[in-house]
């Protein structure tokens, strides 16, 4: 039977150069001749993909935050059987952009669900399908979004301004703090070679590579 791959998640506040390193990773593992797939949430598959639309349009900003967390974990149990489960099985390395932490530091911390509600309604990923390794890329708000050129102001949750986006980036900070086995920080002040030299070093120390 196939070894079972790992599973690695990718968090950080929008614009932290999550991006950056999942093409450079991308780049990598082909070289090196890693099975592996990358896929990102909200989103990876149709149902998935239709979901992600409801969810960032700018069109639907009467959601309410309870709507808006459940839809985030409906698509994520349908990308999980979709994407994550045939790779996983095949034993192939399972790149995530956002998983479950996305949920918890922007619908539990930042919109003030709590994490009691966000990890019920979760229950399914975290207890079936926790990651392996959650690199966070440790960048504040304030830092990201004087990097970010343009921000599109069709995208509803980036029209929460920055207090909203300063509560994401303290709530990542209090999982990293709950959970250092699992989430490894990494300073995105650094460039981006250099932080994806730290991606690298991580993904080699948890056995993932
Ligand atoms: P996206 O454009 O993919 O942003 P990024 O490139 O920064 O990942 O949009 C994803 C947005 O969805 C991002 O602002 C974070 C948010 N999100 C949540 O609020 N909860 C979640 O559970 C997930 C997965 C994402």
């Amino acid at each position: 039977m196939e070894k079972r791959g790992k599973f690695i998640t990718f968090e950080g506040c929008d614009g932290c150069g999550k991006s950056t390193q999942l093409r450079m990773l991308s780049e990598y593992l082909t070289k090196e001749n890693v099975a592996h797939i990358f896929t990102r949430e909200p989103g990876g598959g149709k149902i998935s993909e239709a979901i992600r639309e409801i969810l960032l349009s700018g069109k639907n900003s009467e959601m309410t935050d309870e709507c808006e967390a459940l839809l985030y974990a409906a698509s994520r149990v349908q990308h999980l059987s979709d994407r994550v489960e045939p790779a996983l099985s095949e034993g192939k390395l399972v790149i995530c952009d956002r998983y479950v932490d996305s949920s918890f530091a922007y619908q539990a911390y930042a919109r003030g669900l709590g994490m009691d509600f966000v990890g019920k309604i979760n229950a399914y990923a975290t207890e079936k399908y926790p990651p392996d390794v959650t690199i966070f890329i440790d960048l504040t708000p304030e830092e990201a979004f004087k990097r970010k050129h343009g921000a599109d102001e069709n995208d509803r949750l980036e029209q929460a301004g920055m207090q909203f986006h300063k509560n994401v980036y303290a709530g990542y900070k209090q999982l990293a703090q709950d959970n250092p086995q699992r989430i490894v920080c990494i300073d995105g002040r650094k460039t981006p070679a250099e932080i994806f030299a730290d991606v690298v070093k991580t993904l080699q120390e948890k056995g993932c590579l």
